[in-house]
């Protein structure tokens, strides 16, 4: 059989060879700066919860050092039932999607983030399903990255927020759409990273279609550590209905979709002496 048939059979290396770059072949793209879609997303009638400042406090421990982290992080399954405090969400929201600095365009002032994106084209949204967290309700919330009022006026750096999209316990709804793994519902929180596929495409067309997932691999690594940081431990997603998380979290699946998952929290006793929750692993489907 010619390798061209059996691509059909093979969407998965099909996607790879017709996202290939070579010189023969690669078209020069020039942007069309005035059709750049915008790179923030807003729920403009959410109730929109301000969050703490990352920033390490004077009086704080600040944990192990950066290769101490690395060396210590390992995939969490079982969570204790302390909740995260608002501060520890804040800084793990931060350090994996957070503002950090300022950058000129043609369009005007914009902003880098704290992991990097092909073309700075941030195609990447943060919601997260909180179950645990102090001072926050139980619900679906998205991240807004930078600026209460960043429509109005220019953004602060450093101030970023939680728009409540819908309240209530979905403990048992993130479990089901991550294909049943319960180890969701005993998360302080689940991060749940989508494309807006229009931002990437713009400039990078079907290329693009790579870079969505490095680019999301990057936020939750950074995610993985900062939870390290705090004493947290996360376990990365990637086994889930795709119909029913993009339901869960009100995307359409069409023009944004969901990537992968993360979920963060407190490590049970068991996990801290390294032994796994049997009740939590089951995951044939990964
Ligand atoms: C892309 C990806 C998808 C994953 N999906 C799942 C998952 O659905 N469920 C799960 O329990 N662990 C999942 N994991 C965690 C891996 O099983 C784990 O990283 C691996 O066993 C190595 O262990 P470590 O993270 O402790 O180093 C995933 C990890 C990655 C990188």
């Amino acid at each position: 059989m010619a390798e061209e048939d059996k691509l059909e059979d093979r969407p998965g290396r099909a996607f790879q060879q017709k996202t290939t770059y070579d010189r023969e072949s690669l078209e020069e793209i020039i942007p069309d700066w005035r059709s750049k879609p915008a790179l923030y997303k807003f729920y403009s009638h959410a109730p929109v919860i301000g969050l703490p400042s990352p920033a390490w406090r004077d009086d704080e421990d600040h944990g192990p050092d950066f290769l101490q982290i690395v060396g210590k992080r390992r995939t969490v399954r079982s969570f204790g039932a302390t909740p995260l405090t608002l501060l520890e969400l804040s800084r793990l929201l931060w350090a994996s999607a957070g503002v950090t600095a300022s950058f000129i365009t043609p369009q005007g002032q914009d902003f880098y983030r704290a992991t990097p994106t092909a073309g700075a084209l941030y195609p990447i949204e943060t919601y997260v399903v909180v179950n645990k967290v102090e001072g926050l309700e139980p619900g679906l919330y998205h991240y807004r990255v930078a600026g209460l009022d960043m429509l109005e006026r220019p953004i602060v750096e450093g101030s970023h927020a939680l728009e409540l999209l819908e309240a209530g316990d979905l403990r048992d709804e993130i479990s089901a759409a991550a294909m049943d793994q319960g180890l969701c519902g005993k998360a302080g929180a689940v991060f749940v990273y989508t494309a807006v596929y229009a931002r990437s495409e713009w400039k990078y067309r079907e290329r693009s279609y790579r870079y969505f997932y490095l680019d999301a691999g990057h936020m939750a690594a950074q995610l993985s550590l900062a939870a390290v940081a705090q004493g947290l431990g996360t376990c990365q997603i990637a086994a889930f209905y795709d119909d029913e998380l993009n339901d869960l979290i009100g995307v359409d699946g069409k023009t944004e979709g969901s990537l992968y998952l993360t979920a963060v929290g407190r490590p049970s006793r068991a996990a801290l002496a390294g032994e796994s929750d049997p009740r939590n692993t089951a995951r044939p489907k990964e």
